[in-house]
């Protein structure tokens, strides 16, 4: 059966030196607790191999919140998949909205992403979401089946089974306005049912689908308890250890 999973996603926040005092703290508050997720942290590119280092022999994994489209080469800034793996990392958070509205990353781009992150045994988390104005005018159903089918509906039943989907409405995103437990159960069913289409159910009920905007401690339990929502990816309540905890916590 698929996982229940709690990411962060520190976004562009935090030093070097902030992020091993989180590492620290969040240890601390998981030592001897029993926990019913797989538990992400997903932090900036120079803090991945310290903060694998900080959580190395217990259950918390590691994400990056991006990769390059490439595998090496003269690619001035960029960071490989591998370079990713080469630090502990095992995740890496691709197609978030903010990469795609800032740095124009497009369908085409995204897909070459999932190739080689999956070539180097990361596990893409793999975001997808409306904007506002297609939620109102009732086009999320249609968007989000659109960037499914055209980042990854190339890859093998295989390749795809080793994904995790987040769902992130991004008029939820640090805004405060979470998705209805309703609605994000009603899209994420759409979203099992499309990959059933293409994948099959087997594939489709193991995929975990994760969901992301404004989700904190207070909302977290009633979201995660519709049967098609696996978890969460946390923006603004994974920064603080005792803010991302009740947030793990709400699978017990
Ligand atoms: P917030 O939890 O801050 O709304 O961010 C969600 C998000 O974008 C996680 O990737």
């Amino acid at each position: 059966m698929r996982k229940k999973i709690v990411a962060g996603n520190w976004k562009m926040n935090k030093t070097l030196q902030e992020g091993l005092t989180f590492s620290t703290e969040l240890k601390e508050l998981l030592n001897n607790k029993t926990i019913n997720c797989e538990v992400v942290v997903g932090t900036p590119f120079i803090h991945l191999s310290e903060v694998s280092k900080a959580f190395k022999g217990t259950k918390v994994h590691v994400a990056a919140q991006n990769c390059a489209n490439k595998e090496s080469g003269a690619y001035t800034g960029e960071i490989s998949a591998a370079m990713v793996a080469s630090t502990g990392a095992n995740h890496v958070i691709l197609g978030h909205s903010e990469r795609r509205a800032y740095y124009n990353e497009t369908p085409e781009l995204l897909k070459e992403k999932v190739v080689v992150a999956l070539a180097n045994n990361l596990t893409p988390i793999f975001c997808v979401g409306e904007v506002l104005e297609e939620r109102e005018s009732g086009k999320h159903f249609e968007v989000v089946a659109a960037q499914l089918k055209d980042s990854l509906f190339e890859l093998s039943k295989e390749d795809f089974s080793k994904l995790v989907i987040a769902y992130e409405p991004v008029w939820a995103i640090g805004t405060g306005k979470t998705a209805s437990a309703d609605q994000a159960q009603e899209i994420h069913a759409f979203i099992r049912e499309t990959l059933t289409e293409k994948y099959g159910k087997e594939v489709a009920d193991n995929t975990s689908i994760l969901y992301g905007g404004s989700c904190n401690a207070g909302n977290a339990k009633e979201l995660f308890s519709n049967p098609d929502v696996d978890g969460g990816l946390i923006g603004g309540a994974s920064l603080e250890a005792d803010k991302f905890l009740p947030i793990i916590e709400a699978f017990n």
